[in-house]
């Protein structure tokens, strides 16, 4: 396994190019299911979730070919229909391939994810909005059995809270329904819209993206394209809130602005000067920190996958910040190791109360899910001394070449082997 080893305390400098966002990559590959035919998906970025989802389109006779961040792919000799246990369990995202497959091949068996490092995560809107598509759904043996015979029929689908993976889903398994299904209190997060753009493409008409009522006219055939993954927002805000707690002055390339809007906002109230091109932010720290309050939404609202780095970075503030959780009821993992670099951070229910005191110190310390990693790497930047990230590969699940971006900005960062 490997570590991270950070010296902090040094500014940063430069321009950093953001990747293909990680989400909106995972439902992309998994749409080519729908139907054979080599689709190319540009802008992919190289991840261990991106290579975890590919081993698994293997295992049910897909082929791929990746030239650089062009992944090209086809699911022409699709001949499994079973998302094993040992694949899903390392990938909660994996349960996106049971729209797609039991649309076109009329049964998928996949493997129940189980609970993760941030929540018991369970899919019964997944499965209760197949359903509604008519598809018999069974769980047994620790899978979920899904069948219909003929076409899925379109229907009307609400969903509790706006799931983002759910959203997709049901987007997939209606494109090849028969007839028109409503999704109503859609996830509007810019992934989902990436999704849509692709099945638009397909040959689906979808009316309503970016809006939380997304209405499908099912198709009995698609066809393969070309598409972009849409830059990494998640990415691009964890580069923005290291150079906002270690100082100095970067300019993110290759990233959408108006798709950080929460987070923009309040690194402007926080204290930062932030300037936003068409396709770039630069970020310049003059002075301290402001503490600011945070509470995690839906999209447009404030990313759940966020949090965990606005809380390091409000360690470095000098005041009071109350942190709310409301997407996730156990998202607070990484509060514990930033108490170990000195942090002054209490837990109040599904709320976060940090006392910033302008300062951190090296520590070791675990990464324990992707975002918390990424929320050490802030705090270890920033912190005097060093600090030592094990378990850096959950990091690796969604940051690619991170250590190599920020040792261009000025970073000192090596990776080891424990
Ligand atoms: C996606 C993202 C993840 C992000 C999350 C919230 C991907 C691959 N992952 O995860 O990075 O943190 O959105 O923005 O895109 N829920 C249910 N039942 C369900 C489905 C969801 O109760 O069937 C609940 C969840 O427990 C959670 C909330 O709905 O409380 C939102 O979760 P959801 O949007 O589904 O997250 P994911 O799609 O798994």
């Amino acid at each position: 396994m490997d570590k991270i080893i950070i010296e902090g305390g040094h500014p940063l400098h430069g321009e950093v190019r953001v990747s293909g966002a990680k989400n909106a990559a995972l439902p992309l590959i998994t749409a080519t299911l729908l139907t054979p035919g080599w689709h190319t998906l540009r802008n992919v970025p190289d991840l261990r979730d991106t290579r975890t989802m590919l081993a698994l389109l293997e295992t049910f006779g897909v082929a791929w070919e990746r030239d650089g961040s062009t992944l090209r792919i086809n699911s022409e000799n699709l001949n499994n229909c079973e998302a094993s246990y040992e694949l899903v369990k390392t990938m909660r995202a994996s349960v996106l391939v049971l729209g797609p497959l039991v649309a076109r091949m009329g049964e998928a068996r996949v493997s129940l994810p189980g609970g993760c490092a941030i929540g018991a995560r369970p899919i019964d809107f997944h499965l209760q909005a197949l359903k509604n598509l008519g598809v018999e759904i069974e769980l047994t043996h620790g899978y979920v059995g899904a069948k219909i015979d003929g076409r899925l029929q379109g229907a009307t689908v609400y969903f509790d809270i706006p799931s983002v993976t759910a959203t997709e889903n049901i987007l997939m398994a209606a494109s090849l329904a028969e007839g028109v299904t409503v999704i109503k209190n859609a996830a509007r997060e810019p992934e989902v819209g990436n999704l849509v753009d692709m099945l638009v493409k397909m040959g689906v008409t979808i009316e309503g993206k970016g809006s939380d009522r997304l209405t499908i006219h099912g198709q009995s055939s698609l066809q393969p394209v070309e598409i972009d993954v849409i830059p990494d927002r998640i990415e691009a805000g964890t580069y923005l809130m290291a150079v906002a707690a270690a100082g100095g002055d970067v300019t993110v390339t290759h990233c959408i602005p108006a798709h950080l809007p929460a987070l923009l906002e309040k690194l402007r109230t926080a204290g930062l000067e932030i300037k936003e091109g068409k396709d770039t932010i630069r970020v310049t720290r003059k002075g301290p920190l402001r503490s600011v309050d945070i509470k995690t939404m839906p999209y447009p609202g404030f990313a759940t996958d966020l949090q965990a780095q606005i809380m390091a970075l409000m360690t470095f503030s000098k005041g009071l910040s109350v942190i709310a959780e409301t997407i996730f009821e156990n998202r607070f993992m990484h509060v514990a190791e930033l108490r170990r670099m000195g942090a002054d951070i209490r837990i109040d229910g599904h709320c976060a109360i940090v006392t910033g005191t302008g300062k951190l110190t090296g520590a070791p310390v675990m990464a324990t899910d992707l975002r918390a990693s990424a929320s050490l790497v802030v705090a270890g930047l920033a912190a005097e001394g060093t600090t030592e990230i094990s378990r850096v590969y959950h990091l690796d699940r969604g940051y690619e070449n991170l250590e190599g971006k920020l040792i261009k900005l000025g970073a000192v960062i090596r990776r080891e082997q424990e």
